[in-house]
């Protein structure tokens, strides 16, 4: 152990090893800290450092501005600290604070959403309730495989919990699911995390962009804020590779003939035939749609590479930053370590 950290709203301090960054040693002392990527590209385990000194390692502007760096503020999961610290999460009116719980559950049911992405439904045996605010995500353990994490693609009220998994190529857990995984096989589930959820207080137009299975939190977003009465126009962008790569499109048809706020475009960015889709990239349909998205709020959920996309196009576009709520789907391997 180098330093002591002490977190203001945390009874007792934890203890900081060698090259370890604060966010990592805070959830393996138990600490609900709020936290997304883990690779300071998304700002939600945004800290003010209240005393001593922290070394950062690389993060986005995005995530943090040289303004609020200037101010005090850092990032819990790229900080590292050779001398005792002690820092406070930000607390803000919009951070959904749940009771991290970890789930025993069991495979309900697998459906084959694409060729590549599965649905895993999932009931909760034990270790419940489980609260979430639709958009949040879970490190979800099956048989054998390493934790990963997934977001639910169900609403917060529905019983069972829902999760769209792609087979990556390469990829080991998703792998399993894909080939693997079978109903009835028990399964754990450690959350809720994750800051990119839907904000009910905000009144104003949304923007729902999901790339692939980034469609998971996206739905589960969408469709809460409809049930909840949302009656502002509801944009969802669904950006896919070809056409089997398009799922639930009957079921947003559905939603939508039921909400008339409720316009869904599907983009494909690399059709394999002729199409009379609309074709390119997420970030160029809505740079192309909106001559202002000052006042509307931004949920985008799907690969790093079109979160990165899509963001600059929004603040162009005079969506303020913290309007921008987004989780990009990194793997493992691309989180980067401390001190990279
Ligand atoms: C907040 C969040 C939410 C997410 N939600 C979802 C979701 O709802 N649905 C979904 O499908 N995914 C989601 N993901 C992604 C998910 O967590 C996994 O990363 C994904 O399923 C791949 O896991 P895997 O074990 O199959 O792949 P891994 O085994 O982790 O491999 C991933 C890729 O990295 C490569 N790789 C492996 N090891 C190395 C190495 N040492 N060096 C370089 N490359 C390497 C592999 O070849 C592969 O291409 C989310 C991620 C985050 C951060
Ligand atoms: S910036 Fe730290 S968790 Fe995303």
């Amino acid at each position: 152990m180098v330093a002591t950290v002490r977190i203001r709203q945390w009874p007792k301090p934890i203890g900081l090893e060698p090259g370890q960054v604060v966010l990592e040693a805070a959830l393996d002392a138990g600490v609900p800290y709020p936290f997304g990527c883990q690779s300071g590209n998304c700002g939600a385990c945004k800290s003010m450092l209240i005393e001593g000194e922290v070394t950062l390692a690389e993060y986005s502007e995005f995530a943090l501005t040289d303004e609020e760096r200037a101010q005090g503020l850092v990032l819990a999961c790229r900080s590292m600290a050779d001398h005792d610290i002690e820092i406070a999460w930000i607390e803000g009116e919009d951070l959904a604070l749940h009771a991290r719980r970890t789930l025993d559950c069991t495979v309900k049911a697998l459906d084959r959403l694409t060729h590549d992405i599965t649905g895993v439904t999932l009931s909760i045996e034990g270790g419940g309730p489980f609260t979430f605010t639709a958009g949040q995500f879970a490190r979800v353990t099956f048989p054998g495989q390493k934790p990963r994490d997934y977001s639910m693609a169900s609403r917060p009220e529905e019983a069972d919990l829902i999760f769209h998994i792609r087979h990556m190529a390469g990829g080991s857990v998703s792998a399993f699911v894909a080939g693997e995984l079978k109903v009835g096989m028990p399964v754990k589930v450690e959350g809720p995390h994750g800051i990119a959820h839907l904000k009910e207080s905000h009144t104003g137009p949304i923007l729902a962009l999901a790339g692939g299975s980034g469609l998971a939190p996206i739905k589960s977003i969408v469709e809460t804020a409809l049930a909840k009465g949302r009656r502002g126009p509801v944009h969802l962008y669904f950006g896919a590779r070809d056409e089997r790569d398009v799922y639930l499109e009957d079921h947003f048809k559905a939603l939508a003939a039921k909400h008339p706020n409720l316009i869904v475009h599907v983009v494909l960015s690399a059709p394999s035939d002729t199409t009379s889709r609309r074709t390119g990239f997420l970030h160029e349909a809505v740079l192309a749609d909106f001559p202002s998205l000052d006042g509307a709020k931004a949920y985008v959920a799907g690969p790093p590479l079109m979160v990165d996309a899509v963001t600059p196009v929004l603040t162009q576009k005079k969506m303020r930053r913290e309007d921008i709520h987004a989780d990009a789907f990194y793997t493992e391997a691309e989180k980067p370590k401390a001190g990279t």
